[in-house]
């Protein structure tokens, strides 16, 4: 079973690092395709606490290659930041392989993100400010900075010349700040060049001949489906291929090689940033959510929106990606409420939607039909086979499963790596 695909199917932080964390040991190379230090998976091991950005969460296993490959887009001062934090922990991180076609993020790029949300007012997306949309603006417009850009400095400086004659107008005219000048930008990045090229390889033939030779690979998404340029909530969405298709372009290994498509699922619902989110509450029963799943963002750190489970999104997830297995996690935090309520339709202006609608103005407005569950009182954190979890609890999943178009395979019911349930082994 060599290429397995792992996704967010909701808005992000449904547990993608957890997951990535549980399958490590049995898998050779863990792949980031799309996203960059916008990302924030907390991975939890004995009682050490690791919070990763850019680099894949395969990195904390020993036997694995982690790869940033072409999809992604790269912070290079924070990337040796977070490997040396790493490795400060005791972490062998000598292993990662860096796409030599990976796009690098620069300060004008951070610059002109921060600056810009603050011109769209209202407006806002609530970028996490990392420079993630205007990089991948610029890779679209091919005016990108490549990582084997860093390993020829006339080249580099032409086309940071290229990128800054534009911007710098943008900058000084428009958003009243001063401008950059092209010696600070390549004097900066060279500064990383010598430390990098060890890393940096053709990551699409290495990881076709890994599979060749029968080795595994999990491509780990960064964000989720909610949020993917395409198939998100645009424009309230990030600025990469989230989904299962972006793991094929953002790695340069073909769709016919995956053999299952891994989605995590929330039992619940969170959301950082602006857009829509019709099982939202901003009430009571939201902030119990919050504070009991401790939902701050890992990233940012702010708190994130909660809401119930919204299985029409689960069921599109499922389309979209392709799902084989869902991952269920988080359900320890529904614990001790009386009744659960799960979206299984919308009402869109008077009807009813059984799918995400596919105009946004729609999906504005649609009110969840909501079915009510059965709550369970007791401590589920110990649970390790289904029948160990109350019979409400199993009949929540059970209706999860039945709603969200494939089988629930693994139920996270705490942080630790071992507070798991698994139904159906995800390698085998
Ligand atoms: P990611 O971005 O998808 O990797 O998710 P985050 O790491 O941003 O957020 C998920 C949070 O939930 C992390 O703090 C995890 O340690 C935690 N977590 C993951 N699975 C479970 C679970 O089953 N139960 C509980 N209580 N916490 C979990
Ligand atoms: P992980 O991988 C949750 C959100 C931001 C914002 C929008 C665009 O931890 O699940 P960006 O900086 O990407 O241009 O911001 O996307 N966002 C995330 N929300 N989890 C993430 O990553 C996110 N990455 C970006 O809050 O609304
Ligand atoms: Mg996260």
């Amino acid at each position: 079973m060599p290429g397995i695909v792992l996704v967010g199917a909701q808005w992000g932080d449904e547990g993608k690092g957890k997951a990535t964390d549980l399958l490590s040991g049995r898998v050779d190379y863990v792949v980031k395709f799309n996203g960059g230090n916008n990302a924030g998976h907390t991975v939890v091991i004995g009682d050490k606490k690791y919070a990763l950005h850019l680099l894949p969460s395969g990195i904390l296993s020993p036997g694995v290659v982690p790869v940033i490959a072409n999809g992604a887009v790269i912070d290079i001062e924070v990337l040796f930041s977070e490997l040396e934090a790493l490795s400060a922990r005791g972490i062998d991180v000598s292993r990662l392989r860096v796409s030599a076609n990976a796009h690098i993020i620069t300060p004008y790029h951070r610059t002109i993100d921060r600056v810009g949300e603050r011109f769209l007012g209202k407006r806002q997306i609530g970028t996490t400010g990392r420079g993630i949309g205007p990089t991948y603006a610029d890779k679209i417009n091919r005016v990108g900075i490549r990582v084997q850009d860093l390993f020829d400095e006339g080249i580099l400086r032409q086309k940071v010349e290229g990128a800054l004659e534009q911007k710098n107008h943008l900058l000084v005219k428009v958003y009243n700040r001063r401008s950059i000048s092209v010696d600070e930008v390549v004097d900066e990045l060279l500064t990383f060049a010598d430390r990098l090229q060890p890393m940096v390889t053709d990551a699409s033939l290495e990881l076709n001949r890994a599979l060749d030779q029968g080795r595994t690979v999990l491509f780990e998404g960064g964000q989720a489906t909610m949020l993917d340029v395409d198939h998100g909530t645009y424009p309230f969405v990030t600025s990469s291929n989230a989904t299962s298709g972006g793991a094929a372009t953002g790695s340069g290994v073909a769709p016919t090689r995956f053999d299952r498509i891994i989605a995590v699922v929330k039992a619940y619902t969170t959301r950082v940033g602006a857009g829509p989110f019709p099982t939202e509450q901003s009430n009571a029963s939201g902030e119990y959510l919050r504070s009991k799943g401790f939902e701050f963002g890992t990233t940012t750190g702010r708190p994130r929106r909660t809401g119930w489970y919204d299985a029409p999104i689960a069921r599109y997830a499922q389309r979209i990606n392709g799902v084989t297995d869902f991952v269920l996690t988080k359900l320890d935090v529904l614990t001790g409420l009386e009744r659960i309520p799960v979206c299984v339709a919308y009402d869109v202006d008077g009807v009813r939607s059984d799918e995400v609608p596919v105009s946004q103005s729609d999906f504005h407005h649609a009110q969840p039909i909501y079915r009510e569950f059965p709550g369970w009182d007791e401590d589920i954190s110990g649970a390790r086979s289904f029948a160990d979890l109350p019979m409400s609890a199993q009949e929540y999943v059970l209706a999860l499963e039945a709603m969200s178009g494939a089988p629930i395979s693994v139920i996270g019911v705490g942080p630790a790596r071992d507070a798991v349930v698994v139904r159906r082994d995800l390698l085998g």
